[in-house]
């Protein structure tokens, strides 16, 4: 019987993740018990589910106390009930990395020279079994690190191979394929470096279960998890295109459809996306499913209206995206309606050539309304199919 107990929680209530990102699916905070001689707790959850937390932790381990609490993570959605575990079990020792201590002084006023840290291949023992530590900086943050657990082949993994929707949302992950996908690139993807130095020290490790903060326990598709963080982190974009958008009166989103028009007629698969939508509409997650996509596809195609003769707004923040997550080696086209003086087409073709994309032409900029003959995507996707 396995000595690992799951004791994590959902939620459903957040709408958006980071206070930025929609969750038409809820998400979980997971935390983990190993009851071995001593009871280790691994990462918490966050402080919204104090209560609900506390009762799962009774419930499996009832008058015993905990002996550790193995933090992986600081950001608060794993971190959010450290204090209460100390007030309520007070022998705990808090075990974390150096960096992390430093963060549990100044979250929860627990002073740093409390915390035990550990360093790369440490081993804790807890009984008959024991658990070791590695270092897995900037995934997502500097502190983080991973707890092996050999007697079962685990890998709590902190955020890694992570996932958007509750534990009880779908059952194989095909069915999460696209949360992860999301969760992966919204929240982790500007690390992809960092990611694959993980992936690299990790590899040697036999791992049959892997357990992380978000999502489900990953068992027989373990690999298939792996093999997505590993093609997501080495920014491995497949044919097909992202069609991202941003309009004030319809033009530049007619133009927009009228593209997604000529690919189906192409069978060039896409995805497209409205930045001015998408809190809340699961099939269109504006922003967020465009960052998704950015991924995805090997061809960019970004509309955006000339607005105070700059870049529309919602436009320019999906371009600072794709910036800041270092998302490199794709095609790009850019289109977009103005009404006295055309700015947005000159400018997101600079911002593209900055991020180290390729422009497939110089992009289109129509006057006033949309018309087919003011801006032909019928040429724009023949120019994508040729260069696909
Ligand atoms: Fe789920 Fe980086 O916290």
């Amino acid at each position: 019987m396995s000595r690992i107990k799951y004791v994590g929680v959902t939620d459903k209530k957040k709408k958006l993740f980071e206070g930025l990102w929609p969750l038409p699916y809820g998400v979980t905070y997971n935390s983990y018990l190993i009851v071995d001689e001593k009871v280790a707790l691994i990462d918490t959850v966050e402080e919204d589910f104090e209560e609900e937390f506390l009762q799962k932790i009774r419930e499996e381990i009832g008058d015993r106390k905990i002996d550790y609490l193995i933090v992986n993570h600081m950001e608060p959605d794993h971190s959010g009930v450290i204090s209460s575990i100390r007030s309520t079990y007070p022998e705990v020792e808090i075990i974390a990395s150096q960096k992390a201590a430093a963060m549990i002084e100044g979250y929860h006023g627990i002073a740093a020279r409390e915390i035990r840290t550990v360093k790369e291949g440490e081993t804790l023992c807890l009984g008959e079994t024991s658990v070791s530590f590695y270092m897995a900086p900037m995934v997502h943050w500097p502190e983080v690190m991973v707890t092996w657990y050999e007697a079962e082949n685990t890998l709590f993994s902190a955020d890694a191979f992570g996932t958007f929707g509750a534990v009880e949302q779908w059952n194989c992950f095909e069915d999460y394929r696209e949360e992860m996908t999301r969760y992966y690139t919204n929240i982790v993807g500007k690390y992809g470096a960092p990611v694959q130095a993980a992936l690299k020290k990790l590899s040697s490790l036999p791992i049959h279960r892997i357990c992380s903060t978000h999502g489900p326990v990953w068992e027989e598709e373990a690999g298939k998890v792996v093999a997505l963080y590993d093609k997501l982190s080495r920014y491995e974009p497949e044919k097909g295109v992202c069609i991202v958008y941003g309009s004030m009166y319809g033009n530049t989103a007619k133009a927009a459809k009228a593209l997604a028009e000529e690919l189906d007629k192409r069978g060039i698969p896409y995805g497209i996306h409205d930045l001015c939508n998408g809190v809340s509409n699961p099939d269109d997650l504006g922003q967020s499913g465009a960052i998704a996509d950015l991924f995805k596809y090997n061809t960019i195609v970004v509309g955006s209206p000339t607005y105070n003769n700059c870049i529309f707004p919602p436009v320019a923040s999906f371009m600072d995206a794709a910036a800041a997550r270092l998302v490199k080696g794709r095609k790009f086209f850019a289109f977009g309606s103005y009404t006295w003086a055309a700015a947005s087409i000159k400018l997101l073709n600079e911002k593209a050539v900055e991020s180290g994309f390729t422009l497939l032409g110089e992009g289109i900029a129509f006057p006033q309304a949309y018309s087919p003959e003011k801006c032909d995507m019928a040429m724009v996707a023949g120019l994508i199919e040729k260069n696909l």
